[in-house]
């Protein structure tokens, strides 16, 4: 019986395990959630104390570049703050080093990129740039503007549309070095919607559908390569499917189009760069990137001051996140974050922007307007600008911080570029060794040639050309 008495003992003993074991398990169950909650609230504390303090600082911002009528749900403005917020958070405020001193007087010699975007025209008058007016040795890229991106397909709005992109492949009976692409453009409302590319990156199948009709669109049309310009990508909102989707749609792209060019348009602010590109998926799978670097400036009413559409450097009266709207911020900043500067193309508007000054003798730059100028939405062409110089005996004024000029006349008042001001941005190209430079566009440029302050066609697209090829300023 002595193993009798020993076994409930030992069934006892295994009760009392099997008792207090449940214990010291719930002890540290309980330990553990307890320390995740409080790291979590830590962790909501920190972050909603960062997000009072950047909300209020970055704002303005991007209402600066793009307006209210992206943001006209509160639903979405209120989720805009947010994810401002948390771009404002990443890199964004940490200390970015410029590697590169610019010396616009060194440059480093060799073929630059001279990418021309040229937008298809509304229909066949004789008012708009055609295809047949377009010197096929101007550029060394033709990108044709715009396609959409509809039902995770390529759309065209019209068979016009198609017969002009069709013409412009032609040039290249001219010019056989000629590169022809095609522009497949999504501007986000501010709603995440899931059609144009959100849809197409939501899915494996979407995605496939439209790589497949990308590389049958080359084939039909035989491009060169395209263009994606998804304006933005997890942009206001944060969000990462769309921002890895970005990624995974260049990358399936490249793989499917490894002969053909593969390009992107993106942003020039900071945070918009933060938030919405994965760098090294950029870097390892487009040629290069059209960096659009203008719009800094443009009349909105909750910031109606005057400004530079397109400045090199930051104005000395610049602060705080001003200081860094200017292409010397933008081209930096992607270098420092991992682009490869042969790789990034400078984006240089041929367009300006017109303001109406509230007070005409307050005529600098952060003067108090009232709305849009001349022009349709307040963006001028080059040949209107010189015939409201030279019709109204405008007063023009290059502003040597932004290396850019502006006119006004009483109350008209336009920031815009002109061949100076496009050479100092060439310089600036060629002294960081960059790829070259984009233009938007030819159709803005004076392509007859018959404005009053030019007498060859294409005069600024032509400076460009000639600044990134010969050291001439
Ligand atoms: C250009 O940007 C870099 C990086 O922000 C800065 O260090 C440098 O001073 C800027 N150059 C000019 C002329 O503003
Ligand atoms: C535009 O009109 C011209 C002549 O009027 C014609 O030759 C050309 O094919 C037309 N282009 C398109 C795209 O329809
Ligand atoms: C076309 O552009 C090239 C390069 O800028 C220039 O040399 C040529 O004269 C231009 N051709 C015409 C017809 O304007
Ligand atoms: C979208 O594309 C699918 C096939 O890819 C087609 O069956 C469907 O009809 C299209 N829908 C619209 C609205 O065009
Ligand atoms: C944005 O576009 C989508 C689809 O095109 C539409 O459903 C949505 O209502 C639009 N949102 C706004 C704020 O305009
Ligand atoms: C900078 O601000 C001062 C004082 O308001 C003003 O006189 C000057 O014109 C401004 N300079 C520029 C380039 O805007
Ligand atoms: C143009 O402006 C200048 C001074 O800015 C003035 O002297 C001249 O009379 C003006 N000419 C005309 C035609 O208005």
């Amino acid at each position: 019986m002595a193993l009798g008495l020993s076994e409930p003992q030992y069934e006892l003993l295994n009760g009392k395990k099997k008792y207090v074991q449940p214990i010291i398990h719930s002890m540290v169950l309980i330990g553990l959630v307890v320390l995740v909650v409080f790291v979590v609230f830590l962790m909501f504390y920190v972050s909603w104390m960062t997000f009072e303090d950047s909300n209020d600082q970055n704002t303005p911002m991007d209402f600066v570049l793009f307006g209210p009528q992206k943001y006209t749900s509160s639903y979405v403005a209120a989720y805009r703050a947010h994810s401002f917020a948390i771009a404002a958070k990443s890199n964004y405020k940490t200390y970015w080093a410029a590697k590169d001193k610019i010396n616009l007087n060194k440059r480093i010699e060799k073929t630059y990129h001279l990418a021309c975007y040229y937008s298809i025209p509304i229909d066949n008058t004789t008012k708009s740039l055609h295809p047949a007016q377009i010197n096929a040795t101007l550029c060394t890229h033709l990108i044709v503007a715009f396609a959409q991106v509809q039902n995770n397909s390529v759309y065209f709005k019209s068979s016009f549309d198609m017969e002009i992109l069709r013409q412009v492949v032609k040039l290249r009976d001219k010019n056989p070095k000629l590169k022809v692409l095609l522009s497949i453009v999504h501007f986000s409302n501010g709603s995440h919607s899931n059609e144009g590319f959100p849809g197409v990156v939501s899915n494996k199948d979407n995605l496939d559908t439209f790589v497949s009709n990308v590389v049958s669109v080359i084939n039909d049309f035989y491009l060169d390569g395209i263009d994606i310009d998804w304006e933005f990508p997890s942009w206001p909102l944060l969000n990462l499917q769309e921002k890895y989707g970005f990624a995974k749609l260049l990358q399936t792209l490249r793989y499917r189009l490894p002969d053909s060019l593969l390009t992107a348009a993106v942003a020039a602010p900071l945070n918009i760069i933060d938030n919405s590109y994965e760098i090294y998926s950029l870097a390892r799978f487009v040629d290069f990137i059209n960096v659009m670097a203008y719009d800094y400036h443009s009349y909105q009413w909750y910031f109606p001051l005057t400004g530079p559409n397109s400045p090199l450097f930051s104005s000395r009266n610049d602060t705080g996140y001003f200081q860094d709207l200017n292409i010397n911020s933008s081209i930096q900043y992607w270098i420092s974050k991992g682009m490869p500067k042969e790789k990034i193309l400078l984006g240089m508007p041929t367009y300006g922007h017109s303001f109406i000054l509230i007070n005409e003798a307050n005529n600098g730059f952060n003067s108090p307007t009232s709305g849009p100028g001349i022009g349709k939405d307040g963006f001028i062409t080059f040949s209107e600008m010189c015939e409201f110089k030279s019709h109204q005996n405008a007063t023009t004024i290059f502003d040597h911080d932004t290396r850019t000029p502006y006119s006004y006349h009483k109350n008209d008042w336009i920031s815009f570029d002109n061949e100076n001001s496009l050479a100092y941005k060439a310089e600036f190209a060629a002294s960081l060794g960059l790829g070259g430079a984009m233009v938007f566009s030819l159709n803005t440029d004076d392509y007859s040639g018959s404005s009053l302050c030019s007498s060859s066609v294409f005069p600024l697209t032509s400076r460009i050309k000639i600044v990134l090829n010969d050291d001439d300023l």
